[in-house]
């Protein structure tokens, strides 16, 4: 890979330097527009809800505002983030399993159209608060999860997300005190069951969960949010059916399943993060020095955990290449390296065995599908800046997000007055 829409990857690492985060506008587009086209039903109302946090900022709330989507945010400062760029509040839904009384405080001020409740405790505290209108659903936990590849049922639960749906009484306790305030509309219920499952099987299990769920339950079901979870594509051994399907399989089978149900959903969502921009997203490292270790070969970049922790944190895997150097077609002439980062902790392998053409200080390396949690959870750690990031389409870049430098490593330091 050489260019990416239609703009030269060395141009870019060149001008903005590295690591450097790279989207393919046009790719996040075509996840939104799929999304949006197949989860379509003329029994419901759908709506795409793009979960923030796997990765925000003005130049991605633009793109799901524009198609009329909804957002996903979890904190006061996701909100804030989505607020500042001018996205519709009523097509916002804040979720999270411990809102502060001041994040729901700042929800309903802005006119939030949905909060998503996690417990009890939360229900009757935004009742006590809430003097503006504002709708309401319970994330229930269908005890059905989902572990990367592969999901598992399980009979009990023991997430921190969600009341089980197994507890009828804590459910309608919360229904009870949630409605007991008349500002607050009690519509429906929400689950989430995983993240980067890439089958569709487990999330049709799901919706014949909520939809017998939502048949029992003493309380509205007019909105139901199946959440986000589907997976995406790392490395050849991923195998994720394309967005489009899934979108397709999930919402046949919940007219399927609420034919039979005793309520209809008015409206149905669901949450993509990952999908809409993971595989959108590439990294650009330069290559530092190579260095042989026992029977290692190292390739070590300019970047790390630092800016990706998801290698080190959940043992995931990429795939990279060099930029202007083909792999040999023969693969015993290529190289095994592992990519290390520079931050200062041996768990810092961004790839543990890549198989590359014989790399050199200055080339440049490009790991691929960095789109979704990637900045979002990327730190400082060791003082190493956050990454810039740039959008590129149709052979022209902008750049979104600037590169963190050593002034801002220091800007909220203060100058120590005494506080107390
Ligand atoms: N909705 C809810 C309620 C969620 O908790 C999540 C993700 C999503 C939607 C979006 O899921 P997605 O479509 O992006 O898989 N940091 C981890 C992923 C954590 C996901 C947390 N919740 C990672 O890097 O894999």
């Amino acid at each position: 890979m050489e260019q990416l829409g239609g703009v030269s990857l060395e141009a870019l690492a060149a001008t903005c330097g590295t690591p450097l985060i790279v989207y393919d506008e046009v790719f996040i587009e075509q996840q939104l527009r799929e999304a949006k086209e197949k989860f379509r039903s003329n029994l419901f109302e759908t709506q795409i809800v793009y979960a923030s946090k796997a990765f925000s900022c003005g130049a991605i709330f633009e793109k799901v505002k524009r198609m009329a989507g909804g957002l996903d945010v979890v904190s006061g400062g996701e909100l804030y983030c989505a607020l500042n760029s001018g996205f519709p509040p009523k097509d916002i839904y804040l979720h999270g399993n411990n809102k502060s009384k001041s994040e729901m405080r700042e929800a309903l001020d802005a006119g939030v159209g949905t909060i998503v409740l996690d417990n009890l405790q939360e229900a009757e505290a935004l009742a006590a608060i809430a003097d503006k209108p504002i709708d309401v659903i319970l994330r229930i936990n269908p005890g059905i999860e989902a572990h990367t590849h592969r999901y598992i049922m399980t009979a009990h639960s023991d997430s921190k997300f969600g009341i089980s749906i197994q507890n009828k009484e804590e459910i309608n306790k919360a229904v009870t005190a949630a409605s007991s305030n008349s500002k607050v509309s009690f519509k429906g219920f929400h689950m989430h069951i995983g993240s980067q499952i890439t089958e569709a099987s487990s999330f049709e299990k799901a919706v014949d969960v909520m939809a017998k769920f939502t048949s029992d339950v003493d309380a509205p079901a007019e909105l139901i949010s199946l959440g986000g979870g589907f997976g995406i594509r790392y490395t050849a051994c991923d195998k994720p059916i394309p967005i489009g399907d899934m979108c397709g399989r999930i919402i046949s089978k919940c007219e399927k399943a609420f034919a039979h149900a005793n309520k209809r959903p008015r409206k149905i969502l669901i949450e993509p993060g990952r999908s809409i921009v993971g595989e959108a997203g590439h990294t650009l490292y330069r290559v530092g020095f190579t260095k042989e270790a026992g029977s290692k070969k190292y390739i070590f970049v300019d970047g790390g955990m630092s800016d990706n922790i998801r290698p080190a944190l959940y043992d995931a895997e990429y795939s990279c290449e060099i930029c202007g150097k083909e792999k040999c077609s023969n693969d015993a002439e290529n190289e095994a390296y592992c990519i290390a980062g520079k931050n200062c902790e041996s768990g810092d392998i961004l790839i543990k065995e890549a198989k590359l053409p014989p790399a050199s200080e200055g080339d440049l390396l490009i790991m691929h599908s960095t789109g979704a949690y990637g900045y979002s959870m990327a730190s400082n750690y060791n003082r190493l800046g956050r990454p810039a990031v740039v959008f590129v389409k149709g052979g022209k870049a902008r750049l979104v997000i600037r590169r963190e430098t050593y002034n801002d490593m220091t800007r909220l330091e203060t100058n120590e007055r005494i506080i107390l």
